[in-house]
């Protein structure tokens, strides 16, 4: 049984970096929407309750029976988490002023107090919250203080019980860690056992139990997390395994050879489909980027479809869901759940028992478990690329010229940053075909030729990403050698929009 640590989900953005701080320790968590504790699960060795974009006065603010967990496992609140504890056994949560955002030191610890053991007065921690506590319960005391926030951290009496208003779980919070550690590991007695091997282990007993002697079928895209799925689950059941990979035509240059090549290697029975002719016809003249996802998508599905049909006694589809695609996030309105955007209808239309065995998995733990199962780093570390793929990337109407234009183009900015060691450095990047001419010279010809975008952000989730600040130097060499190589493009220019306001992709 693998020990685990709850976190309740209050809605807070930073509910799902608590997650992955916990699981750095090697230990196990599941984020949990805050009503819905199991308590009949005896793995539970610990609480943490998140924040919240609500104030705990606020009508419409979720609530927590804190009798139903109290006294059962050590808790932690953090932020909303540590107010909706004092608030509710009596204390007082008014709004702060405003200068409870950002960096803050702790001028106050209570050192012997288990929580914040190792942590020296002075520490930084990052505050934002609107409320705050300016009287804690009978019963509890004050274990921090900064100079604005008279009780950045309390504890009850005598109690494994404690609240942090600041956010332990960012980075700009430099103590973070250890308090973390010292929750999780001395408080709740956590065996940190949880590592990428003792995932693949257990996974793959878990797969060879459920799956026994049937046969499934999974879409590879060339991205990493079906990748990491399809060799997990080939582990496990081996040639009961089949992999079917689609060439829609909107690959980057050579990928589909190459991508395909990667797959054999690793030992995966793996169909390489070229429908790239079926989607060229479809998309011909379209130019809505809704109707060129809509069509790719639909044809994506039937393709897959009609591969799998050809495959007996088929009684599983396997994906590569991750964790982030999963947890329900609480958004303002009401509880809704996030869409798996790169699994749309396969599911409903194949009517097979589905199989997703990452779905536990954040983005970089998938990537530990790749790297564990011996999979090669080029495969591990590739950007994320978009299910439609360059369809996106052409503005107006695709055509396969306008692709082959495109992948040229897109192959020299890509093989540049992996030449100038600057492809781990950003979050993803690609170039962009505008459906627009302009006028240029070349040697004594007047020539009037296309313009493209180069495309580079930063970003940990893509929910916000900049424009990644790449060396002038290095934007001059692609510029010069996508216009002195790639025939029908005159001009290069970068894109320095962030998200928000602009997205990664053009379309
Ligand atoms: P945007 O353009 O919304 O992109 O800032 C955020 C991330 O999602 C990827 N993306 C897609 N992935 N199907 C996908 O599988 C799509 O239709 C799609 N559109 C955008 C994008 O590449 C970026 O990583």
């Amino acid at each position: 049984m693998t020990e685990k640590i709850i976190i309740l989900d209050f809605g807070s953005q930073t509910t799902q970096l608590i997650g992955r701080r916990v699981r750095e320790l090697n230990t196990y968590c599941e984020i949990i929407p805050y009503n819905k504790m199991p308590l009949d699960d005896p793995s539970v060795i610990g609480v943490i309750l998140s924040g919240s974009p609500f104030s705990v006065y606020d009508e419409k603010a979720f609530k927590l029976n804190l009798d139903t967990i109290r006294g059962r496992y050590p808790i932690l609140g953090i932020c909303y988490g540590a107010q909706l504890i004092a608030y509710n056994n009596g204390g007082t949560v008014e709004p702060a002023n405003s200068r409870e955002y950002g960096r803050a030191n702790l001028s106050f610890i209570d050192s012997s107090d288990p929580l914040l053991k190792g942590i020296e007065p002075g520490a930084q921690v990052w505050m934002s919250h609107g409320d705050t506590i300016t009287s804690i319960p009978a019963g509890f005391h004050t274990i921090a203080s900064t100079d604005k926030v008279p009780v950045a951290a309390y504890r009850a009496d005598g109690e494994p019980l404690w609240g942090v208003q600041f956010h332990p779980e960012v980075y700009h919070s430099t103590c973070g860690t250890q308090l973390l550690r010292n929750f999780v590991v001395d408080i709740c007695h956590s065996h940190q056992t949880w590592s990428a091997a003792s995932f693949i282990e257990t996974t793959v007993a878990a797969l060879k139990q459920q799956l026994g002697s049937d046969k499934v079928v999974l879409g590879l895209s060339g991205g990493v997390d079906s990748s990491v799925a399809a060799v997990l689950l080939n582990r496990a059941i081996g040639s009961n395994l089949t992999c079917i990979f689609v060439d829609h035509g909107m690959l980057r240059k050579d990928e589909f050879k190459n991508v395909l090549h990667d797959y054999e290697c690793l030992g995966l029975n793996v169909i390489g489909v070229d429908a790239s002719q079926k989607f060229f016809t479809e998309l011909a003249g379209v130019t809505d980027p809704e109707r060129k996802r809509k069509i790719i998508g639909k044809g994506f599905i039937d393709v897959f479809d009609e591969e799998a049909h050809k495959i007996k006694d088929v009684r599983w589809l396997a994906q590569g869901t991750i964790y982030p695609d999963c947890i329900e996030s609480l958004s303002i309105t009401g509880t809704t759940i996030k869409s798996h955007h790169n699994v749309g209808g396969l599911p409903e239309k194949m009517n097979l028992r589905l199989c997703e065995p990452l779905r536990l998995l954040f983005k970089d733990e998938v990537r530990a478990v790749g790297r564990e199962l011996g999979m090669p780093d080029h495969l591990i570390k590739r950007h994320p690329f978009p299910g439609p793929g360059l369809a996106v990337r052409i503005l107006g109407d695709i055509t396969p010229e306008k692709v082959a234009v495109l992948q040229e183009a897109d192959h020299i900015f890509i093989q540049g940053l992996r030449d100038w060691g600057l492809y781990d450095k950003v979050w993803q990047a690609g170039v962009i075909l505008l459906p627009v001419q302009s006028v240029g010279v070349m040697g004594d010809e007047r020539t009037y030729e296309r313009a493209v975008a180069l495309r580079a952000v930063t970003s940990t989730d893509a929910m916000t990403a900049d424009w990644a600040h790449l060396p002038y130097e290095f934007l001059a060499k692609v510029s010069n050698d996508i216009i002195n190589h790639v025939r029908g493009v005159n001009r290069v220019t970068y894109d320095i929009s962030s998200k928000p306001p602009s997205t990664i992709e053009w379309e």
